[in-house]
């Protein structure tokens, strides 16, 4: 080769020097002569290439030109920094990656260089577009220009590079699509075109690389079908297509493929099914197929990749079960199917990998055990097999699983105790167990995973307390554990939670008071406590919770006023404290939340006028409380409707519900006759009766007054979900004396309510009148049933049924009144013996008693009450034949102030008219 070359430079150099040195000739001086002339084309050569290198340092930046410093004209090219000669000093190889250089290669003359092997300038801030001269460096093996900025095309001259074995252009901004000359590159190994912004589709001239070892297309906007040429490739050993826009189907071929280590097409369009022949890349190690709509089943030869370590499958439409052949896969690492459609019940044959390090089949339809030995080899990290059809217990080996960081088991129908299945995690980040069937206790061992941020529990049939010791959980993020059974107290611990943003445990039994403690929760956002039993005043404390969005404490048994210190809640957006026992005036601290829009007061005791809201407010319920005057202009009121407000003390404003607030005295004056007048004629149809009905009335409204100061005051305490009644009888009295309203005690069932007889502990005999409808839930039933509780307490007469109280609790809402022995005045009426036994004078006793009851209830109380619904069902008889009105579910309480004009309700031909 060296011969050659001489000799053929010696040939050139004869021709110039033999003129005036022939004679001189040697072989020895022709020796010498020769080498020197050789010497001189090397210069040459090394010269151009100094002199393109310098240029090039010329135009880049003053720092680049400084990281380049060694390249100097006195000095060598062989010895400057990053180049690399060979022994005719010829440079080689340009290497000048991660030099933090900036410019572009258009003043880099590429002639210069017909010996480069390498040129790597991967790392650097190059910019512009790649020269199409880059085809000059006709020795080119390596091209190197990863990590830089270039733009526009990838050149079509550069496939003329023939000797080009490796092309990697990852991650510059490269767009256009790939030349289908690339084919051309028969030498080409390796193509990394990863990371640009490549569009076109991949031209099925790369088939023609026979050579090709590794392509990386992931992260372009590739579309079009993966060509079905790229399985003639059988020396790929990787084949990595992701996140572009490819569709079609994987070719049906992939199985020629054998070299095969590593197939990712994930985020891509590809649909089709996953071919059988998979079984033949035998030594596949990953295969990522996820996030494609890719159908069809798991094909049985999959045992067959005996090497693979990551299986991953997720979003796709892949159908059908896991086979039994996974046993084989002894490798496995990472087994990733969620949200496929796959079912059946999971192999027993994962309980064989040793390896597995994340295990995710969640969000499909499998049924059955989860693999028990699932943690087999202690090196399971992620475990997500959320929202499935799992049966059966947690898996044991979870127990020492001691590199679990993720678990999520919610939305299944596991079972089983939980008290003390699971270890101590150093590692554990995640947890969610809600939405099964576990029982038993939260163990306190959870505080001892120093790193979890999320504990849920929801939904479960979970008994005992919350442990105090997970006040120790150092990250504790979300803690999650509402709808259970928990009892006991608000453990005050909890107020060491100091990373704590939502804490949720509604729906459950807890008692006692909000602790001071909660004050240390700076940065929580979410506050779910409804549903308890609990109760006290709500502390100020919460006022120190700046970040609250959310914040719901209704369904409790709150007392007091809301704390003003609300006013610094500035963030909050969802206020729920309905159905409590407040009372006290709405504080000004509520109307000067800037961000509240939905604000629950209902269900209350709270009085007063309402301040004046300007804030962002979109739904509002105050009903059910002693409130009054005008309601605030903006529409959240304006707009509400009447269940929103109903029940209040004197509303007005411009609500559709509600009359204005400033009526001229004209027309009020105008009404009251009207309305006058309407019960006037009313109460003459009894105009017989009316001289008993007044001494009658006249006794009772003394009494009925003084009670009701008495029963307000006491209301006022015991408002909801408990008593009236000697002050004593509590919820759980009624629902022993009844056996959990068992059928035995039921005397009476309508279509909204049932009526049981009990024997109270004291032994008397009551009717306990139980609403179907659960009082939160916003039926007719559950309002004509607070109607009706409403109605009963304003009044007490000799013939109106006598309330001895009512319960309005989430689980089951009633009202408990006198037990009357003889029945509906109906049942009598329709008996034929009891008729007869009814008799003349009797029967003009009940019409009396009932007469008297309704003049007291139109002109007795203040404000009046219509029934609306006087029937023989709703007029009961006791043993002596004394009259008692009933169900006041459609009663109607007269605002004085208001039109009263409602829709019709009532049973049709007995309402009252008008
Ligand atoms: C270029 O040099 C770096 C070290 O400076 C080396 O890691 C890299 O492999 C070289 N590039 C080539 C293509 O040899
Ligand atoms: C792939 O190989 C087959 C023969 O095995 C040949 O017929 C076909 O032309 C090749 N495709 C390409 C694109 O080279
Ligand atoms: C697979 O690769 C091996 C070397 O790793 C090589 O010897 C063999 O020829 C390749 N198989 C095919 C079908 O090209
Ligand atoms: C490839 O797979 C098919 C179908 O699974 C099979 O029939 C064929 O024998 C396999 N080829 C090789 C070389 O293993
Ligand atoms: C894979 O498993 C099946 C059945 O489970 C078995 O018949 C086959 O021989 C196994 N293949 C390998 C390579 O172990
Ligand atoms: C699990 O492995 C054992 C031995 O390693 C083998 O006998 C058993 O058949 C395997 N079970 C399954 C379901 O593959
Ligand atoms: C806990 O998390 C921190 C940071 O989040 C991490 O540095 C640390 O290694 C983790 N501890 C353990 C035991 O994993």
């Amino acid at each position: 080769m060296v011969f050659i070359k001489l000799s053929l430079i010696r040939l050139i150099l004869c021709s110039l020097l033999s003129l005036h040195y022939s004679h001189l000739f040697t072989f020895s001086s022709f020796a010498f002569a020769a080498i020197t002339a050789n010497e001189v084309a090397e210069n040459q050569e090394m010269e151009a290439s100094e002199s393109a290198l310098l240029e090039w340092r010329e135009s880049l930046d003053n720092q680049s030109q400084a990281s380049l410093s060694s390249w100097t004209s006195g000095v060598s090219p062989c010895r400057w920094k990053g180049i690399v000669c060979d022994e005719s000093i010829s440079v080689t190889a340009i290497n000048v990656t991660n030099l933090g250089l900036q410019g572009t290669l258009h003043t880099l003359n590429f002639s210069s260089f017909p010996k480069l092997l390498t040129l790597d300038i991967s790392h650097n801030s190059f910019s512009g577009t790649i020269p199409q001269q880059i085809a000059n460096l006709s020795s080119v093996s390596q091209l190197i220009m990863s990590a830089n900025n270039f733009s526009g095309p990838i050149p079509i001259s550069m496939m003329k590079l023939a000797s080009l074995s490796i092309l990697n252009l990852e991650y510059n901004k490269l767009s256009g699509s790939i030349p289908e000359e690339i084919g051309e590159l028969q030498n080409l190994k390796s193509l990394i075109l990863q990371w640009n912004q490549l569009s076109g589709t991949i031209p099925p001239t790369i088939g023609r690389l026979s050579n090709l070892v590794r392509v990386d297309l992931t992260e372009n906007s590739i579309s079009g079908t993966i060509p079905t040429s790229i399985t003639n490739l059988t020396n790929l050993e990787l084949l990595q297509f992701s996140n572009n826009r490819l569709s079609g189907s994987i070719p049906s071929s992939i199985g020629d493929l054998v070299n095969l280590t590593v197939f990712e097409i994930d985020d891509n369009r590809i649909s089709g099914s996953i071919p059988s022949n998979i079984g033949n890349l035998t030594k596949l190690v990953s295969m990522v197929i996820a996030i494609n709509m890719i159908s069809g089943s798991i094909p049985t030869s999959i045992g067959n990749l005996v090497n693979l370590q990551f299986f991953v499958l997720y979003e796709n439409n892949i159908s059908g079960v896991i086979p039994s052949t996974f046993g084989n896969l002894t490798n496995l690492e990472v087994f990733s199917v969620f949200n496929n459609k796959l079912e059946g019940r999971l192999t027993p044959a994962l309980n064989n990998i040793t390896n597995l390090n994340i295990f995710r089949p969640a969000i499909n339809s499998f049924t059955g055990p989860l693999p028990q030995q699932i943690c087999l080899g202690g090196l399971l990290e992620s475990f997500t097999a959320e929202s499935n059809y799992f049966t059966g217990p947690v898996p044991k080996s979870l127990k020492n699983c001691s590199r679990l960081y993720r678990l999520k088991l919610n939305e299944n129908q596991l079972t089983g105790n939980i008290s003390d299945v699971f270890g101590v995690y150093p590692e554990l980040d995640y947890v969610d167990l809600s939405s099964n069937n576990f029982y038993g206790h939260i163990s306190p061992n959870w505080a001892k995973c120093p790193n979890l941020t999320s504990l849920k529990m929801s939904n479960n049939n979970l008994s005992g307390g919350i442990p105090p010791e997970l006040g120790q959980a150092p990250n504790l993020r979300v803690l999650v554990l509402s709808s259970n059974h928990l009892t006991g107290k608000f453990p005050k611990e909890l107020g060491n939670l100091t990373a704590l943003l939502e804490l949720s445990i509604g729906d459950n039994e807890l008692s006692g008071n909000i602790p001071a403690e909660i004050a240390a929760w700076s940065g929580i956002t979410r506050l779910e406590l409804a549903a308890n039993n609990l109760g006290g005043p709500v502390p100020k404390q919460v006022g120190e919770l700046r970040k609250l969005l959310y914040l719901n404490l209704s369904k409790n048994e709150f007392t007091e006023s809301i704390p003003s210190e609300f006013s610094q809640l500035q963030s909050l957006q969802d206020l729920d404290l309905s159905c409590n026992l407040l009372n006290g005036e709405i504080p000004a601290a509520l109307a000067s939340m800037q961000r509240l829009e939905t604000l629950n007061l209902s269900h209350n005791n709270l009085s007063g006028a309402i301040p004046d809201f300007q804030n962002s407010l979109l739904n509002v319920d105050i009903s059910n409380n002693q409130l009054e005057g005008s309601i605030p202009s903006i529409p959240a009121f304006l707009n509400a409707s009447f269940d929103a407000l109903k029940n209040n003390k004197g509303l007005c404003g411009k609500a559709s519900s509600l009359v204005p607030c400033h009526t001229p005295p004209h027309d009020k004056m105008k009404r009251n006759v009207i309305m006058l007048a309407l019960l006037l004629s009313f109460g003459a149809l009894f105009l017989l009766l009316l001289v008993v009905g007044i001494s009658l009335c006249i006794y009772y409204r003394r009494a009925t007054k003084a009670k009701k100061e008495e029963d307000k005051e006491e209301k006022s305490q015991d408002h909801y979900s408990l008593w009236i009644y000697d002050g004593k009888i509590e919820y759980k009295d009624i629902i022993e004396a009844t056996e959990g309203f068992d059928d035995k005690y039921l005397v009476g069932e309508g279509g909204t309510a049932s009526v049981y007889k009990a024997k109270l502990p004291a032994g008397q005999i009551v009717a306990v009148k139980k609403l179907h409808a659960a009082p939160n839930e916003e039926t007719p039933d559950s309002k004509a049933f607070s109607t009706e509780v409403k109605a009963l307490a304003e009044i007490k007469h000799r013939n109106i049924v006598k309330s001895l109280g009512y319960c309005l609790h989430p689980r089951f809402s009633f009202l408990i009144y006198e037990f009357l022995e003889g029945g509906s005045l109906d049942k009598v009426l329709t008996d034929d013996t009891r008729a007869t036994m009814f008799d003349w004078e009797r029967r003009v006793k009940v019409v009396k008693g009932v007469a008297s009851a309704l003049y007291h209830m139109h002109h007795g109380c203040f404000p009046p009450i219509v029934h609306r619904d006087i029937s023989s069902k709703n007029v009961l008889i006791d043993l002596d034949y004394e009259a008692h009105i009933s169900d006041f579910g459609t009663a109607k309480i007269l605002n004085p102030d208001s039109q009263n004009i409602t829709a019709f309700a009532g049973t049709y031909g007995y309402s009252a008219p008008g």
